[in-house]
């Protein structure tokens, strides 16, 4: 089927932009911990120059579970200060509050009306997160891949950088923008999820076979706020094994997952670390790691507290990266209307 030419689709014309499209969400709930960081954000900051960037803090998935309203508020904006304290920069990337687009909520209906529930029972994150309690869970906890689809396929994204929980959710968004695009005609661009091989999936301190969460114990994360005595006694405490050696064996999940964190964090090879460790004992190592999350993170925490100081100018930021991506949102909603018959 071939759709008529609009502006809409004009503005959005995919062949052949200067640099492909990433757009990520990361949501205001909880302290955005080291997961999140090593996961995601470093990449995001890490490859500014490489990509078109758009950014987003999800406020409308956070709302999926239920919050209190002056503490998302907070959250929202402590949470952009983090990302730019982490060295995202709004002059190279667009970071802006999703509530403040409103064409994700409305997208996200139109995408509603085409996605399958079959689909949507598939979904493990929401059997995680419901649990038993699947018949109180709101209908938005339901129905928030689609939301998250709608985010994705609004900037006609190329690529989306993620940790590897949402590896699901973003095939979701293929097969939503595949299915989208052989009944109507092509539409949205069909995203691929960024995925790297080491650090998309932290290990919770205290149970390393969980994934490390912002709803996790205290003791499960080290937040990129914390400062060094409370990361000292985290990593003082964190599981490891009655082993003695220092090295990375997959079977031995908690010393594997903090020896994945400092290989992150200090940028050496596998050789290299155990070379450096080979003979001593876990105190050591934790010390070293305890320094090595202390390095990283006394920078970023230093300039969240400036960009804390000034809500003014944070709230100027957002509502600037807010109108940098309107355009685009507007015009594949536009788009999407005219392709479902409702223009
Ligand atoms: P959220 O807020 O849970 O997490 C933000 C990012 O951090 C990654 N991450 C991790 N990476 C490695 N190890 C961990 N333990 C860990 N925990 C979290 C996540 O994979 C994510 O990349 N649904 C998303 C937010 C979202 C989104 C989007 C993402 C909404 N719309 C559109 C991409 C595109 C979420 O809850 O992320």
């Amino acid at each position: 089927m071939s759709a008529p030419t609009t502006a809409a689709s004009a503005a959005n014309a995919t062949p052949k932009r200067a640099r492909e499209r990433v757009f990520s969400g990361i949501q205001p709930s909880g302290a955005p911990h080291i997961g999140n960081y090593l996961g995601a954000i470093r990449h995001w900051v890490a490859e500014q120059d490489i990509f078109d960037n758009i950014y987003c803090v999800v406020d409308l998935h956070a709302i999926t579970v239920p919050q209190d309203p002056g503490e998302l508020r907070e959250n929202v904006r402590q949470l952009a200060a983090t990302l730019l304290a982490c060295g995202l920069d709004p002059q190279r990337s667009a970071l802006f509050v999703q509530s403040h687009v409103h064409e994700h909520a409305e997208l996200a209906w139109l995408l509603n009306c085409v996605t399958p529930m079959g689909w949507l029972n598939r979904m493990t994150q929401f059997k995680t997160k419901a649990g038993d309690d699947r018949e109180t869970v709101s209908a938005g906890l339901y129905d928030y891949p689609v939301l998250m689809a709608a985010d994705i396929l609004l900037y006609q994204t190329d690529a989306v950088p993620v940790g590897d929980d949402q590896r699901q959710h973003v095939e979701l968004t293929r097969d939503i923008a595949n299915s989208f695009n052989a009944r109507f005609g092509e539409t949205f661009v069909e995203p691929r999820a960024l995925i790297r091989e080491v650090g998309a999936r932290i290990m919770a301190l205290d149970d390393p076979a969980k994934k490390m969460s912002k709803s996790g114990a205290d003791t499960s994360y080290i937040a990129l706020l914390d400062p060094p005595e409370v990361i000292r006694k985290k990593i003082a405490r964190a599981t490891t094994d009655s082993q003695r050696t220092i090295v990375f064996d997959e079977s031995r999940p908690g010393i594997f997952n903090l020896l994945t964190i400092y290989q992150l964090l200090v940028g050496q090879s596998r050789e290299q670390i155990e070379a450096e460790f080979a003979g001593k004992g876990y105190k050591e190592f934790k010390a070293a790691l305890t320094e090595g999350l202390v390095a990283t993170l006394t920078p970023i925490q230093q300039r969240y507290n400036q960009l804390v100081a000034d809500p003014a100018e944070l709230d100027r930021l957002l509502a600037g990266g807010a109108e940098r991506v309107r355009p685009i949102s507007h015009a594949t909603l536009a788009q999407v209307q005219q392709r479902m018959g409702l223009r």
